[in-house]
């Protein structure tokens, strides 16, 4: 199931077959977008909705047109910047682009991994990817291709499916998704690609988004107080994240040290998964402060507190 191999996951892609491809961000789990059959498998593998929408990788700009139409002038500029990188635009979808891909949406979510591995398989296989992160739906996204092997591993089909073997992701965190199907640029997910550039690069000012994005998970919490509060079971075993200035509490497993930003959003979903292999039962992670890729990180750590 495992592969180092980019003409056996060409292969296997233009089979319909599954492929865990290393990006910069995480590892996506890879389908030939223009086939139903086989983007259905993925929702399968990962016990996902299939009213999701998934982001479509591509080989590169030139390859938008097939697949968005009325891109406006300030999301070309975006891609021709950021692409390859960790940008994900939404844009009205072009004639032919499946349901299966949108989620039955009139936008489609496009994005050019900047990862060598990703981006000879899109060359070389001409077709556009769908790539969810690599993971069971809600579960922590996978940085590296053991943690696909442990988290999905068990719904592939050995015989078909692919992992391919492409070491640790640079980045650590999924990539910034920018809603362009109107005049101005709205966030819909952070990343490590921040408002601040993108207000740069475009010259406008980045707006709240009028398009309705499902995000499960994000439900609110009507019946608490304002303050959060944490609860620590005593007896239980707990691990902890933070910046390496910050001390390890009294009792607590330090989980990772990282020196700054960049490391922390590295570390930290494999911290996570960490935590789950050695069976702690709680993790306190004290976020970084700032803006950028710190806010992008406070974001994935609220969302893994605010579930389950
Ligand atoms: O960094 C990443 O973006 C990784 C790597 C593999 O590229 N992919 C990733 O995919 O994080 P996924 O499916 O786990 O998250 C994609 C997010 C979802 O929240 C989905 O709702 C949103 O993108 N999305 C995708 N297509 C969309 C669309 N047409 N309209 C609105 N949201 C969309
Ligand atoms: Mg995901």
């Amino acid at each position: 199931m495992l592969t180092s191999s980019i003409d056996i996951a060409v292969a296997a892609l233009r089979r319909g077959d599954l492929v865990a491809i290393p990006t910069e961000t995480v590892y996506g789990l890879a389908a030939d977008a223009s086939s139903l059959d086989a983007v259905r498998r993925i929702y399968v593998a990962k016990g996902r909705p299939s009213n999701h929408p998934v982001i479509v990788h591509i080989a590169g700009v030139d390859e938008l047109v097939h697949w968005a139409t009325a891109v406006p002038d300030w999301a070309r500029s975006l891609a021709d910047v950021f692409w390859p990188g960790p940008l994900t635009l939404i844009l009205p979808r072009a004639v032919g682009v499946g349901d299966w891909v949108t989620g039955g949406q009139a936008n489609v979510g496009l994005r050019v991994p900047g990862h060598q591995v990703a981006l000879e398989i899109l060359k070389q296989s001409g077709l556009g990817l769908a790539a969810p992160s690599a993971n069971r739906f809600g579960a922590v996204s996978p940085t590296s291709a053991s943690a696909v092997f442990e988290d999905l591993g068990p719904f592939l089909e050995v015989s078909r499916d692919l992992i391919f073997e492409g070491g640790d992701c640079a980045v650590g965190l999924e990539s910034t998704i920018v809603d362009a199907t109107s005049n101005q640029p709205s966030i819909l997910r952070l990343g490590v690609i921040t408002r601040e550039q993108i207000e740069e690069i475009t010259g406008l000012e980045v707006v709240e988004s009028k398009n309705k994005i499902r995000s499960p998970g994000s439900l609110a919490t009507h019946y608490s107080p304002r303050a959060k509060v944490h609860l620590a079971i005593v007896g239980s075993t707990g691990g902890f994240i933070g910046l390496a200035e910050i001390a390890t509490p009294a009792g607590l497993i330090r989980l990772a040290a990282p020196a700054d930003v960049a490391e922390y959003a590295h570390i930290l979903y494999e911290s996570l998964r960490r935590a789950d292999a050695l069976g702690l039962d709680q993790v306190v992670a004290i976020a970084p402060e700032g803006g950028g890729l710190a806010a992008a990180i406070r974001d994935r750590l609220q969302r893994a507190a605010a579930s389950r």
